[in-house]
């Protein structure tokens, strides 16, 4: 069995497991720490570190931890969600400081793409694919046949002047107690700029919230077929796994 180490850091919980690659499904328990306030770089990466020790993950098993923040050359260059402090930082550094040994670093959105595109509904999909995930922003993935374009920030293009994960993320729709009906028509307007944008084979809808896909999807009319991610909340972990290993082998 092919196996690698996940660890997925998000604005509320920092979760990590074991990842059997064969199948894409996680070996046992998963653990899930909740994020701490502030959310510094200290902070989350000690957290990190208790994960993988937890776990006592052998030398030989990569370990790949996603992030919610775009990281080219491995830099955050602008924090939307996490404590500030981590803008300027090299999250490998980071990371491997606190660890103690080598780790691969990618954005969330990428690693729960990776996912779906390896093991989920994103298989059935060729040419130009964009996985999104609508959580407490809106992170994205693009992919041209299977290959990551890794960063892309899809998640803040404008929509009508206005930062669209401020529009239409899934934490406004419960912070703004808007009715599925409105918050697709925000969805809407979102992916139809988007499909104007980049004419992608389908989009992808992963996030917690993709569990109530029959909700909003529906809803929502763009000529570009809109499809539930099928990995749900295992995908960041997974797709961050597999990015290990990849980097590895
Ligand atoms: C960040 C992205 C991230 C997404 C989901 C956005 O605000 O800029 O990098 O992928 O949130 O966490």
């Amino acid at each position: 069995m092919t196996t690698a180490f996940g660890i997925d850091i998000g604005g509320s919980g920092i979760k990590g497991a074991l990842v059997d690659l064969d199948k894409g499904v996680f070996i046992g328990e998963r653990l899930r720490i909740p994020t701490p306030q502030p959310s510094t770089p200290d902070a989350v990466a000690t957290v990190c570190a208790q994960i993988a020790q937890e776990f006592e993950i052998g030398e030989d098993i990569p370990i790949g931890i996603d992030f919610p923040a775009p990281l080219p050359d491995g830099k955050v260059p602008w924090m939307a969600n996490l404590d500030q402090s981590w803008v300027g930082k090299n999250l490998a550094d980071v990371m491997e400081q606190k660890i103690g040994r080598r780790v691969h670093v990618l954005n969330d959105a990428d690693a729960a793409g990776l996912a779906e595109m390896r093991y989920g509904v994103g298989k059935n999909y060729s040419g130009v694919v964009v996985v999104t995930t609508l959580g407490t922003g809106i992170g994205s993935a693009l992919f041209v046949d299977g290959t990551l374009v890794p960063n892309t920030e899809f998640g803040h293009i404008e929509v009508g002047g206005k930062d669209a994960e401020k529009r239409a993320a899934a934490s406004v729709r419960k912070k703004k107690n808007l009715s599925w009906e409105e918050w697709a028509s925000r969805l809407e307007r979102y992916y139809g700029t988007l499909e104007k944008m980049l004419w992608p084979s389908a989009i992808i809808v992963g996030g917690g919230v993709s569990r109530k896909h029959d909700k909003f999807l529906p809803l929502i009319s763009i000529s570009t077929p809109l499809v539930p991610a099928q990995l749900r909340n295992t995908a960041g972990i997974v797709g961050a796994a597999a990015y290990a290993f990849e980097r590895e082998h």
